[in-house]
């Protein structure tokens, strides 16, 4: 089996960030997105990965490589033109050929493995096998309708209610949705749906099973889908630490902690990670924060933050909560008169004074 991993999609709804990163390499408890789902298809013994690629391929490119890392082989494929993830499907069909594959799209975390859609996949003899998920707002998802433990329908972004079981990006295939996707139309928003294709394939005899994920499962395209993305995956973080002292500073939780991290005087509550170099004198940092490599918190106090690469912050008189801050960013207390905030900010931010 093969692995066909999406990565494409621009990410409005994470600008600015996303002028700057690719969305798929917005880290998670301090791991690129795109990473944690390399991996989960290493860990089902897949390692001929293909992945899709739009307008930040350099971007995916340099961070990702060839797969060395991980012991597999990575060939990018490119889609200049973000046309439907059964599009993506239809042109990645060389890298394909004959083999079964599972796809995944490259916004989405989860905690369950792989291997028990794999294995439903073959015992059933299926030509295609897709996760599902139980929500409470299905409108913005595909929505699957099971009856009897058969699939009986699928359809994109429903306008009523039709299930509250919603197709996640995690879907086997055989080659049969090849053809399938060739008589598939474009829908409404001018895109190629994998959903289409797949009723395709179900109206014409074809063999689709499914499993409901007992775990989570997250779209990372907004903020909050991040924060609680970040917060499912430090919650996973083996280490329990007893109350520890050092430095003047405790700590207490799970924690990731790189060697590099210079921390002083300071309480730390995790689940928190902190990557390499980073720098914290003086601070608090509450459950629930990532920090990048060589970020500096002086004088500050933190929860639920996702805070990238050198970024500096000092001297805030207010708790940051609940926030996802770039690259080289610096917020600093002004120290002279008048008393007054300032900024330098880019397109589409957003400042909650
Ligand atoms: C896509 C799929 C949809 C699926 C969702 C999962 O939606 O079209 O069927 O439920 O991913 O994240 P999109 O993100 O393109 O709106």
């Amino acid at each position: 089996m093969k692995a066909l991993i999406l990565s494409g999609g621009t990410g409005t709804r994470l600008r600015p960030l996303t002028y700057t990163n690719a969305k798929q390499l917005l880290p998670l408890a301090n791991k690129p997105i795109l990473f944690h789902i390399i991996e989960k298809v290493i860990e089902a013994g897949i390692n001929k990965i293909g992945i899709i690629v739009g307008e930040t391929s350099e971007a995916v490119k340099t961070a990702v490589g060839d797969g060395d890392r991980w012991n597999a082989e990575i060939t990018y494929i490119y889609q200049p033109d973000p046309l439907g993830l059964a599009h993506a499907v239809k042109i990645a069909q060389d890298f394909i050929g004959e083999e079964d594959f599972i796809m995944v799209l490259g916004d989405n975390v989860f905690n369950m493995s792989l291997n028990s859609l794999i294995e439903n996949f073959h015992i059933n003899n299926a030509d295609s096998a897709i996760m599902l998920y139980k929500v409470e707002n299905p409108s913005q998802y595909g929505v699957a309708v099971v009856e009897n433990n058969r699939l009986v329908r699928l359809v994109e972004k429903p306008k009523k209610f039709i299930s509250d079981l919603i197709i996640t990006g995690v879907y086997i295939f055989n080659s049969s949705i090849f053809a399938a996707i060739e008589n598939t139309e474009p829908s409404a928003r001018g895109e190629l749906e994998i959903t289409d294709a797949i009723q395709e394939l179900l109206s014409t005899g074809g063999n689709v099973t499914y499993e409901i994920i007992q775990g989570w499962w997250k779209d990372t395209g907004k903020l909050q889908d991040m924060l609680d993305a970040n917060q499912l995956i430090l919650d996973e973080i083996i280490t329990d630490n007893q109350i520890e002292q050092k430095d003047d500073t405790v700590y207490t939780g799970k924690l990731m902690i790189s060697k590099s991290a210079v921390i002083k005087n300071s309480t730390i509550a995790g689940p928190t990670a902190i990557d390499d170099t980073a720098v914290i004198i003086d601070s608090y940092i509450g459950p629930y924060t990532s920090i990048g490599k060589g970020v500096e918190i002086i004088n500050c106090e933190i929860d639920n933050c996702i805070i990238l690469e050198n970024t500096k912050l000092e001297g805030i008189n207010k708790r940051i909560n609940y926030s996802l801050i770039g690259k080289n960013v610096s917020i600093k207390a002004a120290d002279k008169r008048p008393n007054a905030n300032s900024f330098l900010v880019g397109d589409s931010s957003e400042l909650y004074l």
